[in-house]
């Protein structure tokens, strides 16, 4: 509805791994060419599940940041910002609580997936059931319509556009709607409302999904309106309501599985991992002892590259000659694992390379993450205020 708008976030854990380089930030980093992009470190979303673990959450914050920066996130590209540095979010979490069913919080999967994943921990509390509303807030704040996940976080993405629905269903309306919607019209000037008015008609009265598409896009082209034309406008062709929280879309990019030294998923808790910027010769280690396929005991035993961890790094490392080649040689026997690792482990190091280039300039002035932090909270903000004012408007706490 407004233009396009990126947004994710990631919770505070630290150091950033190759798993979080190739199944996220590569990703963030892409996008951040073609689209405005924000990207925030979701601080409060760690103590849904971990409130007893606080004493290390800033470290951890500026160590992801420095992270995110070395692995190429520009922050003259993408706003980078602390969720808890935009207290908005706590305002629009609490808004939206107001109307947030407590079934469809307990229907959400995660919800008891990880009070199973978690069983030592306390989650019975209010802060991990709402947190998928605290994740609404997130994302709606924006009023960010690209939100780049993993399959894990779809649920979420749907529980926001059912929230957004929601609200735009209670808060939309307005007295005299329908005359402000057919004013709205007439000042997109004769040849694009004629136009609209047969989208519209056609979307409402056959259905048609892709003139509802085509009346979307000529209202994104469409400039000189007020934001609450704009709403107006995007809400009279559904119905008879303002849209103040547009819907996002989850974008979902295959990212590969990158297995840990062990063959598990790649986690820092589980010390299986190999960060992003590791000692090149603590990545040789690394490699040079991680699991390979079990059944490869001796030099002369052949090996089956689908039991293998390292061959799923040379999925993500290696080209097809390469490929071709470890299979082969694998399978024949022909060359030891070692041999076999160490493409992977010059890979790794030529991606690494730039990663430590960039960082140094941030090891060496520590203050100067902070102020493109401070930057970008301050951008941030300012977005955030602007969906606010519509909010309260909307739920009828303007005070004028
Ligand atoms: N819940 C997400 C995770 O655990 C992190 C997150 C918080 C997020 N808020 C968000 C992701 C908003 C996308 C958009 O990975
Ligand atoms: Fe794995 Fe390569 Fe050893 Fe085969 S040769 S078991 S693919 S490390």
């Amino acid at each position: 509805m407004f233009n396009d708008r990126v947004l994710s976030g990631m919770r505070p854990t630290g150091r950033m791994h190759i798993g979080h380089y190739h199944g996220a930030l590569r990703n963030w980093i892409r996008l951040q060419e073609e689209h405005e992009c924000l990207f925030f470190v979701a601080d409060w979303h760690a103590l849904t599940t971990h409130f007893d673990e606080t004493e290390a959450i800033s470290d951890t914050v500026w160590e992801m940041f420095v992270d995110w920066l070395a692995a190429g996130l520009d922050p003259t590209r993408a706003t980078l910002f602390i969720q808890s540095r935009v207290p908005e979010h706590a305002e629009l979490t609490l808004l939206l609580g107001m109307i947030a069913p407590v079934g469809w919080l307990e229907r959400v999967p995660t919800y008891k997936d990880q009070q199973q994943r978690l069983a030592d921990r306390d989650l019975s509390n209010y802060g991990f059931l709402g947190y998928p509303v605290m994740q609404s807030a997130d994302i709606l704040i924006y009023r960010a319509n690209m939100v780049p996940v993993g399959e894990d976080q779809v649920s979420h993405i749907e529980l926001t556009r059912e929230l957004a629905r929601r609200f735009n269903h209670i808060y939309g309306q307005e007295t005299g709607f329908e005359e402000k919607a057919k004013a709205a019209v007439k000042k997109l000037g004769s040849k694009k409302a004629k136009r609209y008015n047969e989208l519209r008609a056609a979307f409402q009265e056959k259905g048609d999904e892709a003139a509802l598409a085509t009346a979307r896009e000529l209202l994104e082209d469409t400039q000189n309106l007020s934001l609450g034309d704009r709403e107006r406008l995007f809400g009279w062709l559904e119905g008879a309501r303002r849209v103040i929280l547009p819907e996002p879309q989850p974008l979902l990019t295959e990212a590969p599985r990158v297995p840990g030294l062990d063959g598990q998923k790649m986690s820092k808790s589980t010390g299986n991992a190999i960060f992003l910027r590791e000692e090149p010769a603590e990545v040789t280690r690394k490699v040079r002892t991680m699991q390979t396929d079990p059944a490869r005991v001796r030099r002369t035993d052949p090996g089956n590259p689908e039991l293998c961890p390292v061959w799923s790094l040379h999925q993500i490392y290696s080209d097809q000659t390469t490929r071709d080649w470890v299979w082969k040689g694998c399978t024949t026997a022909a060359f030891g694992c070692l041999d076999c690792k160490q493409p992977v482990i010059e890979a790794i190091l030529k991606e690494q390379a730039p990663m430590h280039e960039r960082a140094q300039k941030y090891l060496d002035d520590p203050q100067l993450v902070r102020s493109i932090i401070a930057d970008g909270c301050e951008r941030a903000r300012k977005l955030a205020e602007e969906t606010m004012v519509d909010v309260r408007e909307a739920m009828g706490l303007r005070y004028t």
